[in-house]
């Protein structure tokens, strides 16, 4: 195994690397500052892996994404989101009886005690989902005081069984307070993805027959946010949870990392901008000249990535379904159809080609959102179901790990050199 040597002024040290699995390398530099008294500055963590995770791995110059070390594709097509959720957080495929066990558990979470219901009253009827979603995930936390502790396996397992059960719940009931319509509770003879949407869409008045062709997107959309690496809102839950916060807390602060434009709240994003090239009736060419203009904030929503340099595997797997699934469900989008114009477009031109900014997970998403009937502020939050599994399945790893240590970065302190205090009368 090669060291890394790091020179600095007459001062050497050596320091070790480590291999992962997939062939990666990386420096080991703890010892850095203890011997020559210097940190590394790493903005946005781009070189920096704060530890070691056997969750998800990701090639973002081949667009592989394994989940366990199973391909994406192959989950997409054949795993049911449950299944998955099993998978990354006990790192094996459930055996049959352990996945009904596993199902017939989460089944049986999925209600909300029912005084939460004045949680969701309190908040007005234009709050955004992703707000709401994360303040009552937080406020699960004083429902299960017993099962707080993150460093008690069994009081993890179940709040993880309460979060994956209880978030379909809570999304939904999001969706009917912001509509003035009545809260349908969840009904244990329907499998995930369909109880789901029941609780969304159903309404006392009439027999709500869950459409098969949205309930087999769903679970397909599900299982391709289930997790991804290190990003953002998995490294908040990491962080939060390395302070040995509860798992709640620690999911919360994930899904309000999720909610920003560069991050998950980019499928809304998405949508919007691709309905203001409609609204505005511009062309394509001045939309990616807008997009390659340094002194416009304007950026193509649903483009690029930190870690793939090359076609995400999940964009992919997203634009054939999104054709599919329309044409199944009879819906004629011309948004598609400029989504796809947009791609081309983008795609053929230098600055996008030289930067190597493709599609990302967030560019045909809404499209098919969209299409199953869900409105455009809802879009992050169906994210943030999918990614669930990630986030617990992480959290967990990180608390199960001997070697954790709370997150602390340092920083280059670039303020003031230090001063004597200046009385008021003398300022
Ligand atoms: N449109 C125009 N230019 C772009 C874009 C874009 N969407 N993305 C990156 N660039 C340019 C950027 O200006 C920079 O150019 P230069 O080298 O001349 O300064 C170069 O490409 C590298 O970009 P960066 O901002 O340094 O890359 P990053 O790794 O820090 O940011 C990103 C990654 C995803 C935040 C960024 O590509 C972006 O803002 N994309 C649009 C928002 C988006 O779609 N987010 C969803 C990400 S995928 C799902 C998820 O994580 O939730």
């Amino acid at each position: 195994m090669p060291d890394a040597v790091v020179r600095f002024g007459d001062d050497e040290l050596n320091l070790p690397a480590h291999v992962g699995t997939q062939g990666d390398y990386a420096i080991d530099i703890s010892a850095l500052r203890g011997a020559l008294g210097i940190v590394t500055l790493d903005r946005g963590f781009a070189n920096t892996a704060e530890g070691r995770s056997s969750v998800s791995f990701i090639d973002g110059e081949e667009g592989v994404l394994l989940y366990r070390g199973y391909p994406i594709e192959q989950l997409a097509e054949q795993a049911r989101f449950l299944e998955v959720a099993y998978l990354l957080q006990y790192g094996e495929l459930p055996t049959k009886s352990e996945l009904e066990q596993y199902e017939e558990s989460i089944t049986r979470h999925t209600l909300l005690r029912e005084d939460m219901k004045h949680l969701f009253e309190a908040f007005p009827h234009s709050a955004h989902p992703m707000q709401i979603l994360a303040s009552a995930t937080s406020a699960l936390a004083t429902y299960y005081p017993d099962a707080l502790n993150p460093l008690d396996p069994e009081a993890v397992d179940i709040s993880c069984r309460r979060l994956v059960a209880k978030a379909p719940t809570m999304v939904a009931w999001s969706y009917k307070y912001r509509t003035h319509q009545p809260y349908v509770y969840p009904a244990n003879d329907l499998g995930y993805s369909e109880n789901f949407l029941r609780m969304m869409f159903a309404v006392p008045a009439e027999d709500y027959v869950v459409d098969p062709v949205v309930a087999t997107t769903l679970n397909l959309l599900l299982v391709l946010h289930a997790d991804h690496g290190q990003n953002c809102s998995s490294s908040a839950v990491r962080l939060v949870g390395s302070g040995h916060a509860n798992i709640f807390s620690s999911v919360a602060a994930g899904i309000h990392a999720l909610s920003g434009p560069l991050h998950g709240g980019a499928n809304q994003e998405v949508l919007e901008m691709l309905e203001w090239i409609v609204a505005e009736g511009l062309d394509l060419d001045t939309v990616v000249r807008k997009a390659k203009d340094r002194n416009d904030p304007f950026r193509l929503m649903g483009f690029g990535h930190r870690v793939y340099k090359n076609f995400d595997p999940r964009a992919r797997i997203l634009k054939k379904a999104a054709a599919d699934v329309l044409h199944a469900l009879g819906v004629d989008d011309p948004l598609l159809d400029l989504a796809m114009r947009l791609e081309e477009v983008a795609l053929s031109d230098d600055y996008f080609v030289e930067r190597k900014l493709y599609p990302n997970v967030d560019f045909y998403s809404g499209i098919i959102y969209r299409a199953m009937g869900f409105p455009i502020d809802m879009f992050t939050v169906l994210f943030a179901m999918g990614r669930l599994p990630g986030w617990i399945s992480q959290f967990r790893e990180l608390l199960a790990d001997p070697e954790t240590r709370i997150f602390r970065p340092r920083q280059l302190y670039i303020g003031s050199p230090v001063r004597d205090f200046v009385a008021m009368d003398e300022r």
